[in-house]
């Protein structure tokens, strides 16, 4: 019989609960290997996409993430062992599983439906183990999606806090009943005046999709005599100045891009860092886009920042979803451009209906997120014609960034086991 393969990464600080972690694997006819990442330097993805464009399979970041990746190549199953922040993975968790995007590769296909990058190596099933308040409904749904983005399955998601009654108590956002702010904040934030905008983005402010998103988003705002002002998280000389300006404003919005299945690592740590209670009342909504077109790829993210302002004493102004966006990127091909003008377009109308509305829970927001799936046509005439041009394209977007190697390369498979 073969012996399994399973990698554990545990991100708790100085590899804590390493003994009940042991314990949970002691039965399993697997051999395992527990890393704790607080004895090493991993820094968050900055979503550069050089290690699909222009180094395939190896990441920018010199840092000692590259021990884990080298791993993975060689293990069939991998869990994460994190605790939780806002119901959610924490920032420490998120950021070992966002910087595992070079396990797959630019090249796009269908599997079971859904839009997917083809795998660098081989399938991984994912399991996750939590520490704290938890919310289990969501874990289980992100470990799956998750999995099923690397072919593998869900192992389950397992806490190590016995104390069931309190993670029960956890599934619902602890605060939203203790803080009745909701309707005082929709009074005095319905018709704004200034907008406090936030980008989520690791990525460079030149280089972020999402800094594309929010100048169109803005220009709507403008047009009905609506000031604002814009922090841009990949720059953490404007974190303090941000935090400032969440605390004392009442009209906030944040823009981030779906970051493995939910938020970048970098806007939850900025998040951990906001105090929860406020002085003040005010509305926090959400533009929320991800790389594929698919309405469904971005659910999950869109559950999890539903919970959020109720969790830092905000009432919710909604989510603004829609996909598609990693086409902005490159914007040279006249093709791209023409398509990518009229979703920046519908982006500055959603910036007026929001200045009009005060929020984007509006039938005009549920419409802007375009088709949830993909319809069987359109998956067989991707499969018959797109594939290749999209192939085509990405292949000539790698050699204008000077890349070398085939887009599918697998550096470490030579370092397997
Ligand atoms: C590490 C990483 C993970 C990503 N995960 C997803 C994902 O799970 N689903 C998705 O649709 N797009 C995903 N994307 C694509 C980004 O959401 C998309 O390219 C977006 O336009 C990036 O915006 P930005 O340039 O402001 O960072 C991911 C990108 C990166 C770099």
């Amino acid at each position: 019989m073969t012996i399994k393969m399973t990698l554990v990464l545990n991100t708790l600080e100085s590899g804590d609960c390493s003994e009940q972690i042991k314990a949970l694997f002691a039965d399993k006819n697997e051999e395992i290997e527990i890393i704790n990442t607080a004895d090493l330097k991993i820094m968050h993805c900055m979503g550069c996409n050089n290690c699909w464009l222009k180094t395939p399979g190896i990441c920018t970041i010199k840092d000692e993430y590259e021990i884990i990746l080298k791993k993975l190549v060689s293990v069939e199953n991998f869990w994460v062992v994190a605790d939780t922040k806002f119901g959610f993975i924490d920032y420490r968790g998120k950021r070992v599983l966002d910087r595992i995007v070079p396990m797959l590769n630019m090249y796009i296909e269908f599997r079971d439906g859904w839009e997917r990058h083809q795998l660098r190596y081989h399938p991984l099933n994912f399991g996750f183990i939590y520490k704290g308040n938890g919310n289990r409904e969501l874990l289980e749904e992100w470990s799956m999606r998750v999995a099923r983005n690397m072919a593998g399955r869900s192992l389950g998601v397992i806490s190590l806090d016995k104390d069931e009654a309190q993670e029960n108590i956890a599934e619902m956002p602890p605060e939203t009943a203790a803080t009745p702010i909701e309707n005082v904040a929709l009074e005095t934030a319905a018709t704004p005046e200034h907008i406090i905008i936030i980008n989520g983005s690791p990525r460079v402010k030149k280089n972020s999709n999402t800094n594309k998103i929010i100048q169109a988003f803005a220009e709507g705002l403008e047009e009905a005599g609506i000031t604002h002002k814009l922090y841009s998280l990949s720059n953490h000389a404007e974190w303090d100045e941000a935090r400032e300006a969440f605390m004392t404003n009442d009209n906030i919005i944040i823009a981030v891009p779906l970051f493995v299945e939910c938020l970048p690592s970098l806007l939850l740590e900025f998040l951990s860092t906001l105090p929860t209670e406020r002085k003040q009342p005010a509305k926090l909504s959400f533009i929320l886009h991800g790389g594929f077109d698919e309405g469904h790829q971005l659910r999950l993210g869109e559950k999890f920042l539903q919970s959020l302002p109720a969790q830092l004493g905000c009432s919710c102004g909604g989510v603004l979803v829609k996909g598609g966006s990693f086409l902005l990127r490159n914007r040279e091909n006249s093709y791209i451009k023409k398509m990518t003008d009229k979703m920046l377009a519908s982006y500055t109308k959603m910036g007026l209906s929001f200045a009009r509305n005060g929020s984007f829970s509006t039938p005009e927001a549920q419409k802007f997120t375009g088709p949830e799936k993909n319809p069987k046509i359109g998956v067989i005439l991707f499969n018959l014609i797109f594939k290749r041009i999209v192939k085509k394209n990405f292949e000539r977007m790698a050699q204008e960034w000077g890349c070398t190697r085939p887009l599918n390369d697998k550096p470490y498979l030579a370092q397997q086991r």
